[in-house]
């Protein structure tokens, strides 16, 4: 069913102007983990429409929301079985019309989560694909191919899921017998669309305009480095050679030159509206210069600038991303962007502190080596933040870091839902532990996530303690740090500013000016000495005018 939706609110005075993602500070809502107005134990667009004043009172710019269509949820809604429609669970295309005015009435900005690598397996084309056979065009918008071995019986090649396991299933044809096999590099749930076909081109930009005509600002464009596959579907080679990425796996299908083309042709459809739509391409690649290519100036407008995610509390390092990225990104004519958390990840305030380096992709549990050190990863988070916030460009944050929330990481195991958890048999424990319902009310059933109680992932009981409201009237609580740092970021316009890097401090300080603000952040051992200037803000009280260790401040030219 199609709305035309012409009653789109006027956007207030806070909105920013043109080309306002260069600048902007964006808020990842998590819906299942938002706010659950219908009480039924998984948050829904009528939970984000309630809470939209304590995102404007935060000092946001935009929202992007992860998926929220008919999915079956076997990857919690990145299995998109209609594209344009919203799921029961999440609430109604009127529900979403009611948030998206109820949005920009208030100046917020609206980013909705596109996922075209794959659709879900109930999608109706899949279920057609099935139904038509081999050699079939419904066969033909997906990645299906006979096996190899003497009966078929072996996959096509030997790419594997993300999630773990084979990234091949073989169907049984109608007959009974077994048939192709599809591809799909996620859940077995999650079939690869065949990106050459026409078909899928036109499908998606009509995806686009049904969003666009609804009035979105944009889309998060789910594994923009994944569409496009090397066409002969060639092994992975798994070499030692550093020439070929040195034990890394040589993958024919992250980053293939075709990818762009499709990017150019969204490009275009943007174009046609008013309203500085954006892109911005969720596409985790090794370095900024690669992950640069996905926003050069006919392409996406945006990218998640992962290698900044993925940089230690390290100061050399952070110097370094940060310098790449303020170089690289605006070479192509986009912002650099900067984020520290999101669904898929350890959320900063315990990754930054943990007692051993764990991989990315595996999620932390009761059984891992690597355990939290809480207190110095809260105050690391702080800092962080509190650098990321003075730098220019675009920053995403992912609900609950202005909580201060740490990673629940000791969710039992019955209650996990990944599929990395399922596919790895227990082996990864997978991203729950970033996706737990957040605490607003302490004092409340399911700390005020909904009125029943229910939830559809445990919150930790420790978890009263980071209610937002237990912080809404406390200054040295992070929502306070946030909603400070968003305040005076706007006000000095940092995120459309430059820097400049100070010299004079010790290595493991990184010291930098972006217009008005003086930024230090001290990620050494010993208390450091600052210049003079008046204090805009502070991650942690300051040791009689120095700089304590795990601390960035905010300073104006004294
Ligand atoms: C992206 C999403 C992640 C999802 C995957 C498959 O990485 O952020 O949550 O599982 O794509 O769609």
């Amino acid at each position: 069913m199609t709305i035309a939706v012409s009653t789109l609110a006027p956007i207030g005075e806070n909105r920013p102007g043109a080309e306002w993602w260069r600048s902007a500070v964006i808020y990842q809502v998590y819906p299942r983990s938002f706010a659950d107005a219908n009480g039924d134990g998984m948050g829904d667009l009528a939970g984000v429409t309630a809470h939209l004043d304590d995102l404007v009172s935060l000092g946001v710019d935009a929202i992007w929301l992860s998926p929220f269509y008919p999915s079956p949820q076997n990857d919690a809604g990145y299995d998109v079985a209609d594209y344009c429609d919203v799921d029961p669970r999440f609430g109604t295309l009127a529900d979403f019309d009611r948030m998206l005015y109820a949005a920009h009435d208030r100046g917020i900005r609206v980013v909705v989560d596109l996922v075209p690598n794959h659709s879900s397996s109930e999608h109706e084309w899949f279920q057609a694909a099935l139904a038509a056979g081999p050699g079939s065009p419904e066969r033909a918008r997906y990645l299906f191919r006979d096996g190899k071995g003497e009966h078929g019986e072996l996959p096509p090649n030997n790419w594997v899921s993300v999630f773990g396991g084979p990234g091949w299933t073989r169907v049984p044809e109608a007959d009974g017998t077994p048939g192709q096999w599809y591809l799909h590099l996620f859940d077995v749930t999650q079939p690869d669309f065949d990106w050459t076909n026409p078909e899928v081109h036109e499908f998606f930009k009509n995806v686009l305009r049904f969003w666009l005509d609804r009035g979105v600002d944009g889309f998060r464009v789910d594994v923009a480095h994944g569409l496009a596959k090397d066409g002969e579907l060639p092994d992975t080679i798994i070499s030692d050679d550093p020439s070929m990425g040195g034990g890394e796996h040589v993958a024919p299908y992250w980053g293939q030159e075709p990818v762009h083309d499709i990017y150019r042709e969204w490009n275009a459809v943007l174009r046609e509206y008013d309203g500085d739509r954006a892109l911005c391409a969720e596409a985790w690649l090794p370095t900024v210069d690669e992950t640069a290519l996905w926003v050069r100036s006919d392409e996406m407008h945006q990218a998640f600038n992962f290698p900044y995610l993925t940089t230690k509390w390290d100061a050399d390092d952070l110097r370094e991303v940060i310098s790449e990225s303020l170089r690289a990104y605006p070479a192509v004519g986009a912002p650099a962007t900067w984020v520290l958390s999101n669904h898929d990840v350890i959320r900063h305030a315990t990754r930054l502190a943990l007692t051993a380096d764990t991989p990315r992709d595996g999620g932390i549990g009761p059984r891992t080596e690597a355990r939290p050190i809480p207190g110095l990863g809260q105050r690391r988070a702080r800092a962080a933040t509190t650098l990321m916030l003075a730098l220019p460009g675009s920053a995403y944050l992912y609900q609950g870091e202005e909580l201060g929330l740490p990673e629940a990481v000791d969710l039992t195991d019955d209650v996990r839902q990944d599929p990395t958890w399922f596919r790895t048999n227990g082996e990864k424990y997978g991203r729950d532990g970033c996706r737990v319902p957040l605490p607003w009310t302490a004092d409340a059933p399911a700390f005020g996530f909904n009125d029943t109680g229910a939830s559809w992932l445990p919150q930790p009981d420790e978890w009263a303690r980071f209610a937002r409201d237990a912080q809404e009237d406390d200054p040295a609580s992070t929502l306070w740090l946030y909603r400070t740092l968003l305040a005076n970021r706007r006000q000095y316009g940092l995120g459309a500013g430059s820097i400049e890097w100070l010299s004079g401090y010790p290595s493991d300080v990184i010291a930098v000016r972006n217009g008005d603000v003086t930024v230090v952040v001290n990620l050494g051992s010993e208390p450091v000495v600052l210049p003079a200037g008046t204090l805009v803000v502070a991650s942690e009280p300051l040791a009689g005018g120095a700089l304590p260790a795990d601390t960035a401040v905010w300073l104006l030219a004294g």
